[in-house]
Parts: C-alpha cells; sequence; structure tokens
C-alpha cells in the first residue's frame, strides 16, 4: 500500500525520500550529529565545503551573534580532500541518506580536479558546488558574481564529471537570477539558494570589529525574507529544481521556501540551536499535509496564489 502523505522529490536525478537536507558548513560530515539525528529520516546531507588543500580557515573570533542572525568567518576550514575521501567519505557512505559533497576552490582548475576525484570515488550522490562563500579572500566568490565565470565553471566541471552538479550561489549580486541562468545553459542539475549575506558587527568598546576576518557572512532567520525572495525570482526565470534556503527554523518557514519555488530545502543555522530541528521540520511538513489533506508534497511546488 502507498504511504501517504508522499514526501518525495527529485532533484532531476537525484531522488530524495524527503525535501529536508542539511545545508553546508552546519552538520559537519555527517558524523558529528550522529546522536541527535538518524540521516537515514532525512532527504540528504550536504557536507561542510571540501578545498583541494587542507585550509585552516581565517583569525578567531568566527563567530558572532546578532538580533535574528549569526555572522561567519570560518572561510572553509577543512581536511582537504585527500583526507575527506580517507577518513570522512567512508563514514558517509554508511549513511543511508544522499551525500551531496560541497566543493570550493580558488581557481576553475581546483574545482575541475576536485570533481575529477570526487567522482572516482563512489558513493556520493551529487556535488554542490559553492561559488558563493563570502569569507575566502581573492577568488573564491568571483564564480558567483560573474555570469560568464559562472557558465565556464560548470561548462567546465560538466566534462570533469558524471556526477550531478548542483550550483551555489550567492546573494551578494545585483540580480541572482543572471548567475542561475548561466548555470542552467552550462548544464547544472539544480541550484542551490542562498549562501550567507555578507555582513559586519563592531564591538563599541573595543571599536573592534567582532569577527577576526573583520566581515563574515549572515546567516539566520534574519536573512529568510530576502531568500524567499531570491527563489522566486529564480523560479520564474529558470526551469532548474531549487534548494531554498536561509533561516528556515521551522517547518512554516521550510513551507514558504517550496510555495516560492523550492523543491527541497536545506536547514543551516537552526541545527546549532537545536541539532534535532531537521526531523521536527520533515515531521512538520508531514502534518501540514495531512491537515491540508495533500497526498503528494511535490504539488505544493512554486503554489503561490498571488
Ligand atoms: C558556520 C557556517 C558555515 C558554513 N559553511 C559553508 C560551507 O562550507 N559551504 C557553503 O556552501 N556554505 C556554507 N555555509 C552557508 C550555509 O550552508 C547556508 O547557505 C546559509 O547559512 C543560509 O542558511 P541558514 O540561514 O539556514 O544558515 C555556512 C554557514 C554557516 C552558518
Amino acid at each position: 500500500m502507498e504511504n501517504l502523505p508522499d514526501l518525495r522529490v527529485s532533484l532531476g536525478r537525484i531522488h530524495l525520500r524527503n525535501p529536508v537536507l542539511v545545508a553546508s558548513g552546519t552538520f559537519g560530515y555527517g558524523e558529528e550529529y550522529k546522536d541527535f539525528v538518524d540521516p537515514g529520516e532525512l532527504g540528504g546531507i550536504i557536507t561542510k565545503a571540501v578545498t583541494l588543500k587542507p585550509r585552516k580557515g581565517n583569525p578567531p573570533p568566527r563567530l558572532a551573534e546578532t538580533p535574528a542572525g549569526l555572522l561567519n568567518s570560518i572561510g572553509l576550514e577543512n581536511p582537504g580532500v585527500e583526507v575527506f575521501l580517507k577518513e570522512k567519505l567512508p563514514h558517509l557512505k554508511r549513511l543511508k541518506t544522499r551525500i551531496i559533497v560541497n566543493i570550493a576552490g580558488e581557481k576553475k582548475t581546483e574545482y575541475l580536479y576536485l570533481a575529477e576525484k570526487l567522482g572516482k570515488g563512489g558513493g556520493i550522490d551529487a556535488l554542490e558546488v559553492n561559488i558563493s562563500c563570502p569569507n575566502v579572500e581573492k577568488r573564491g566568490l568571483i564564480f558567483g558574481t560573474r555570469a560568464d565565470l559562472a557558465f565556464s565553471l560548470v561548462k567546465g566541471l560538466k566534462q570533469a564529471t558524471d556526477l550531478p552538479l548542483i550550483v551555489k550561489l550567492t546573494p551578494n549580486v545585483t540580480d541572482i537570477t543572471e548567475i542561475a541562468q548561466a548555470a542552467e545553459e552550462a548544464g547544472a542539475e539544480a541550484l542551490s539558494l542562498i549562501n550567507t549575506i555578507l555582513g559586519m558587527a563592531i564591538d563599541v568598546n573595543t571599536r573592534r570589529p567582532k569577527l577576526g576576518a573583520i566581515t563574515g557572512g549572515l546567516s539566520g532567520p534574519a536573512i529568510r525574507p530576502v531568500a524567499v525572495r531570491m527563489v522566486r525570482q529564480t523560479f520564474q526565470k529558470v526551469n532548474l529544481p531549487l534548494i531554498g534556503m536561509g533561516g528556515i527554523m521551522s517547518a512554516e518557514d521550510a513551507l514558504e521556501f517550496i510555495l516560492a519555488g523550492a523543491t527541497a530545502v536545506a536547514v543551516g543555522t537552526a541545527n546549532f540551536v537545536d541539532p534535532a530541528v531537521s526531523l521536527k521540520i520533515v515531521e512538520g511538513l508531514r502534518q501540514y499535509l495531512r491537515k491540508m489533506r495533500i497526498n503528494y508534497f511535490h504539488h505544493l511546488i512554486g503554489d503561490l496564489r498571488t
């Protein structure tokens, strides 16, 4: 007998048992949350960024709380792809959920090498191509702010790997749909949006910035209306499935993104407040469908009444 309500959704070739993912950088490589969340109950896990070489990240302090938000300047701290393959991927592969690996680089060649290498190991369902980190100096963000560079990067990645490519967009642009369209034309399977919004906070007593890196990325409920607006605009311009994120704390928040046009959502900063929140959101979506007498979750996607 069919199990209703049916929460399954597809991001192109990636099939999820439900639309709730955990966002990159807020769930480690899966192991960190094993006492709180059964990954088999999630749509999937998006890992913390993996880069070619190990990165130490930015100088401390790297986190500052703001009203309704969190400023971070982690700077893509990670052990590098070799250690990821040897020490992190074997554990991830055993989890009964979709594994999406977030990759970042400063040069196109770094991204291509990473994609080739990760594509060979097996056990990875998709790559999330982070062209949007505000916390790396120089080149990291440039792919996300220029349509021509985003196009050329995604095109190159398509040749380097058969893995589905999810391109993660930055909100730190005038028109996010231009970059979205470039990624679509180049062959992206899906888009993730949004990454953090560039921000800054100052301690007036010391007159110093609250972050060692001076600026950082703002996440949490404060950015949700911006994220929902960008999902809506992108939904109206491209035909790709979208993963919506930015300040999702509850099932109701997640539903805003779905009605705006997202096929799935990712929960980020909320994991720091309640490590089991992602599972509560899955349950909340199920209850909403029952209350509304909707059998298939995917009927809600983009179903905004205007
Ligand atoms: C501490 C922290 C680390 C993050 N690290 C990454 C990362 O490694 N790669 C990435 O693409 N996004 C990273 N992000 C961005 C999140 O994945 C997400 O796009 C953003 O925080 C908005 O969602 P939220 O408001 O639910 O946190 C990070 C966010 C936070 C708060």
